[in-house]
């Protein structure tokens, strides 16, 4: 059954921006990623999610139960830590975690401790003149406490050093060993590349791409560029190519005798029966990993601002 169930999801603040039309499920004790750059609709989709807004049009099922209408039932099984951060700032720490606990009526602490103890709160001070990175450890621990089955993550680690960037990515990980569903949205590719099973991107308020991160992780296309001693034989390689079924050219760049050849693992022996009858300069393997396929979305998107 799938935890969380976003259909047709819009919500249109004019001007291009809000979200148009996204839809994607995450499926028990799955992490799922959400990335997309700065003003994308990360936030915006969360919080229709969270139910703090009202979708336009579209419709989010979380547990079996519709985002808007039964957020206060949604959120007893639900940890949700926000981009960003307002706490109280007359209350200490600790005094804080007292109330958060009333609120969600915890009696036992052992939960709650354990998360101080993990992410080395010290809840003690007041609010006012807590560092930020103490507060961010504060809204984990107190997003956490109810030990709920559902974590909603926005941008979770940003403010938190990269110890407790590593900290936080083990809690991932364990929780996720424990069948707990996650969204996650961020900016840090490792973060990302250590917990996420399936991924998400977005880009002015639409999904350009939804992915299962370990095809990307264990691809087995190659590509390889080729360069050739002289414009005949990087003509007549192209024409053995073009016959090929299995060799794909990916780029060429005539003027320095230049191809981008992809294939398939399976077919590497044609490959280089194919390559061995022309007279190369130099060849060499271009490496397409999540983290390159992560940048170039960023890049092209950052090309595509006017
Ligand atoms: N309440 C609102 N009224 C009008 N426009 C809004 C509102 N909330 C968000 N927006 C706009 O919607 C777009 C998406 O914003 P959102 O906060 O969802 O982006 P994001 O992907 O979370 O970005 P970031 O990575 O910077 O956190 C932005 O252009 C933002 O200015
Ligand atoms: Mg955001």
């Amino acid at each position: 059954m799938s935890m969380l169930e976003i259909n047709h999801l819009t919500k249109d603040f004019g001007y291009n921006r809000g979200v148009f039309d996204i839809s994607f499920k995450v499926e028990k004790g799955e992490v799922y990623g959400f990335l997309g750059p700065n003003g994308a609709g990360k936030s915006t989709t969360i919080r229709q999610i969270m139910g703090f807004i009202k979708p336009q049009k579209g419709k989010i099922v979380v547990n079996g139960m519709d985002a808007w209408r039964e957020s206060a039932e949604i959120q007893k099984n639900l940890g949700y830590l926000p981009g960003e951060i307002a706490l109280p700032e007359n209350l200490t720490g600790t005094q804080f975690i007292k109330m958060m606990a009333d609120l969600r009526g915890i009696k036992d602490f052992s939960h709650t401790n354990y998360l101080i103890e993990k992410f080395q709160l010290e809840p003690k001070g007041s609010l006012k003149r807590m560092s930020l990175g103490m507060k961010r450890k504060l809204a984990v621990v107190t997003a956490f406490m109810h030990d709920p089955d559902i974590l909603v993550l926005d941008e979770p680690t940003s403010g938190l050093d990269p110890i407790m960037q590593q900290v936080f990515i083990d809690y991932i990980k364990e929780e996720k060993s424990k069948g707990k569903t996650i969204l996650l949205s961020s900016h840090i590719f490792k973060e990302i590349d250590a917990t996420c099973d399936k991924i998400s991107m977005i880009r002015e308020g639409k999904l350009i791409s939804s992915f299962v991160a370990d095809d990307l992780r264990h691809n087995t296309d190659k590509t390889f560029k080729l360069e050739f001693d002289d414009n005949l034989t990087y003509q007549s390689f192209l024409e053995s190519i073009h016959e090929n079924a299995n060799l794909r050219i990916v780029g060429t760049k005539p003027k320095f005798n230049q191809v981008k050849v992809s294939y398939n693992d399976k077919d590497v022996n044609e490959f280089i029966t194919v390559v061995s009858e022309f007279k190369l300069k130099f060849c060499s393997e271009i490496k397409f990993t999540l983290e390159d396929y992560f940048m170039s979305f960023y890049e092209s998107s950052k090309r595509e601002v006017k």
